[in-house]
């Protein structure tokens, strides 16, 4: 079996910083593993509920909303998925708003990890990338946004085994002009498809 890499945008600015980093990621996955599937998910053009705490996942293991709206294939996606690749931009010391709403929309898997028991089969394999960007000079903002992603990992069953903040990066298009952002990117792509060729 191929392995199948799912990336989120979770940025509503198409073409922005943090989907540029996405896409050379992506880009480093084909590279280095061509028969990989690649599906890129953009959460802004997604129509789906904020998470509504009614509690059916805690019995079924399952969101009651899923069949009636977008996170249907989100879900399905993400369990056929082993490489998972997030990449947001900060807002408001932490990830956007799209991708958080999925991420809420994740307790039906939390729910089927710690309540029912019921791990993912394939937690082994699971890896993922976070890619991140802010305005702002400094790295604080960015330490919210990394828990917020490592907490969706551990629910998930994904280990979390790449990561890349950069800040002062504002303007559209400012990752291209950072020396090795871009590039940074693609070798993490590549070692999300190949960790075994990886220098330890
Ligand atoms: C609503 C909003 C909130 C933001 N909050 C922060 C913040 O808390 N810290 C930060 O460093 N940058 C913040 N920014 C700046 C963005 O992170 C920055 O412009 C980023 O490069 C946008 O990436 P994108 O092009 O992928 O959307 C904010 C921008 C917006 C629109």
């Amino acid at each position: 079996m191929p392995q199948t890499v799912l990336a989120f945008a979770g940025s509503p600015r198409r073409g922005g910083n943090s989907e540029m980093l996405l896409d050379r990621a992506l880009a480093g996955v084909s590279a280095a593993a061509p028969e990989a599937v690649v599906r890129k998910v953009v959460l802004n053009e997604l129509r789906f509920v904020p998470c509504q705490n009614c509690g059916f996942c805690s019995t079924r293991g399952y969101c009651v909303y899923a069949a009636k709206d977008d996170m249907k294939g989100v879900y399905e996606a993400m369990d056929a998925a082993d490489g998972f690749v997030v990449a947001t931009p900060i807002y408001f010391a932490n990830v956007s708003a799209q991708l958080k709403a999925m991420f809420d929309r994740c307790q039906s898997l939390w729910a089927r990890k710690y309540l029912l028991k019921k791990p993912h089969p394939n937690a082994a394999r699971r890896r993922a990338l976070f890619l991140c960007c802010g305005g702002f000079r400094h790295d604080r903002f960015y330490q919210c946004s990394r828990q917020t992603v490592a907490a969706w990992c551990v629910c998930c069953d994904i280990k979390l085994t790449g990561e890349l903040f950069y800040p002062s990066v504002d303007a559209r298009g400012d990752i291209g002009k950072h020396p090795t952002a871009l590039q940074d990117a693609f070798e993490a792509g590549r070692r999300l498809a190949r960790p075994e060729a990886s220098p330890a």
